[in-house]
C-alpha cells in the first residue's frame, strides 16, 4: 500500500466518526435577538417560546440535545454580519435563529445564504427574506412585515375611512409595514395623506402628533413594536388624538405591551396572526403550559419561538438528526403543517406562514379577536426566485 492510499485510509477512518459525530452530538442552537434596547422584551420571549418547545420534546430535537449559543445583537444592523460570523465561523452553530428587526435579519440572511447555514426567522418581518433573498435554507416562523399591514388597509376601507396618515420608525420594517396598509388602502378607494417617521428607536413623537391634529385624517396607521409601542400610543393618548382621531396598527403595537399602556390602550384594533382569546385546545395548553413555565403570559413573539422550535423539529426529526441533508429538511418542512397555538399553517414556497390574520381589540389586558380579517393570507413573495 502506497503511503498517499494508507494516509487516505486513515483520513477517512478518523472523518468517519467526526462525521457521525456531528449527526448525534449536541445540536448547536445560534440564538441571536436582542436582549437590550427597545426590543429585549421581544427576544426573551422568543427564546421562552423556543425553550419551552424543546422541553416538551424531553430536551431533544431529532434525537439530539440543544445547546444554545447565545447573542445580544442590539437590534443594531451594524453589527449583525460580525454577530452572525461568530456564530457561524467561530462557534459552528448548526441552525441560526434569529432575529427581531429586519435589518439583522437581512444580515443574518445575507451570511446564511452565502455559508448554506440553516436559518429560522422567529419574528423580523423583513419582505425580502422570503421575497428576494429567498432561499431553500431559510425559514420563517413569523410574517412578512406586509401581511398585517395588508389586511389593515383593507379593514380601513370597510370601515369607510377615505384619508389616512401614517406614523412609523424609519427602517425597512416600518416602511414595508406602511406600503403594505397603503396597497389594500389605495386599492380600496383610500388615499394616504402623509407618511410620517422617527428615526429607530427615536420616541420623540411630539411634532408628528402635533401634525397630525393638523392634518385630521379620518385614520392613522402605525407600526410601532415593544418599548417604543409602549411609549407611543401613551403619548397619542395623552396628546388628546384618540378621542377625534382612530389610530389602527400592526398588532405589535399592542402585543406584550398592554401591562405598561394600561387604559391608553383601550379599544384599540389591531390586525396579526395571534390573539390572546383563540380559545382553541392547542392555544389553550401553550397557554397554560408557557405561564405555569414563565409565570408570564404569552404574546405572538413567545408563539413564533415556539413555532421556531416546532420547524427545526419537524425537519430534524425528517433526517435523523443530519442537518447536512437539507433538501430532506426542506422538504419535510414544506409538507408539514405546523400544529401553531396560532391555528395550523403551512409554509409557502417561499419558506413564510400563510396564515389567518386577526382583527383584534383591546379589551382589559387582552388582544381579544374579532374575527378573521383576511384568511390564510399568503405574502407575494417579490423576487423570489425558488
Ligand atoms: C421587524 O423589525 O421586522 C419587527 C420588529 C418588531 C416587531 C415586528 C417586526
Amino acid at each position: 500500500m502506497n503511503l498517499v492510499r494508507t494516509s487516505l485510509i486513515a483520513a477517512c477512518a478518523i472523518a468517519a466518526p467526526l462525521a457521525m459525530a456531528q449527526n448525534t452530538g449536541k445540536l448547536k442552537v445560534g440564538l441571536m435577538l436582542p436582549y437590550t434596547g427597545t426590543y429585549a422584551a421581544l427576544g426573551t420571549a422568543i427564546e421562552n417560546g423556543f425553550r419551552l418547545y424543546v422541553t416538551e420534546q424531553g430536551g431533544k430535537i431529532g434525537g439530539r440535545e440543544i445547546e444554545y449559543v447565545k447573542v445580544d445583537d442590539e437590534s443594531d444592523p451594524s453589527k449583525a454580519t460580525d454577530n452572525v460570523n461568530k456564530l457561524v465561523k467561530r462557534d459552528h452553530v448548526d441552525v441560526l435563529v434569529g432575529s427581531v428587526h429586519s435589518g439583522v435579519a437581512m444580515a443574518m440572511a445575507k451570511v446564511a445564504k452565502d455559508t448554506n447555514t440553516l436559518m429560522i426567522v422567529p419574528n423580523a418581518g423583513a419582505d425580502a427574506v422570503t421575497g428576494s433573498m429567498c432561499a431553500p435554507n431559510i425559514f420563517r416562523s413569523s410574517f412578512t412585515n406586509w401581511q398585517p399591514a395588508y389586511a389593515m388597509g383593507e379593514v380601513a376601507v370597510k370601515k369607510g375611512a377615505k384619508r389616512a396618515v401614517t406614523i412609523t420608525h424609519k427602517y425597512a420594517a416600518g416602511d414595508e409595514s406602511v406600503r403594505g396598509f397603503r396597497e389594500a388602502f389605495e386599492k380600496g378607494g383610500g388615499q394616504v395623506m402623509k407618511d410620517l417617521s422617527v428615526p429607530f428607536p427615536s420616541v420623540e413623537f411630539q411634532a408628528l402628533l402635533t401634525e397630525i391634529a393638523a392634518l385630521k385624517p379620518d385614520v392613522v396607521y402605525t407600526f410601532f413594536a415593544g418599548g417604543a409601542a409602549v411609549k407611543f400610543v401613551k403619548d397619542y393618548a395623552a396628546a388628546g388624538l384618540k378621542k377625534s382621531i382612530p389610530l389602527y396598527g400592526a398588532g405589535f403595537l399592542t402585543d406584550g405591551t398592554l401591562d405598561a399602556q394600561g387604559a391608553d390602550a383601550a379599544d384599540l384594533l389591531t390586525t396579526l396572526h395571534y390573539a390572546d382569546s383563540l380559545n382553541t385546545a392547542r392555544d389553550n395548553a401553550f397557554r397554560l403550559a408557557y405561564a405555569k413555565t414563565y409565570k408570564l403570559q404569552p404574546d405572538v413573539y413567545a408563539v413564533q419561538g415556539y413555532d421556531a422550535a416546532q420547524i427545526l423539529g419537524i425537519g430534524t426529526n425528517a433526517v435523523k438528526g443530519d442537518l447536512n441533508k437539507k433538501a430532506e429538511f426542506a422538504a419535510a418542512v414544506e409538507k408539514t403543517k405546523i400544529d401553531s397555538p396560532r391555528g395550523p399553517f403551512m409554509l409557502s414556497k417561499s419558506h413564510n406562514p400563510v396564515q389567518d390574520i386577526y382583527l383584534r381589540q383591546v379589551v382589559g389586558k387582552e388582544n381579544k379577536m374579532l374575527s378573521v380579517a383576511s384568511k390564510a393570507l399568503a405574502d407575494p413573495a417579490r423576487g423570489c426566485k425558488m
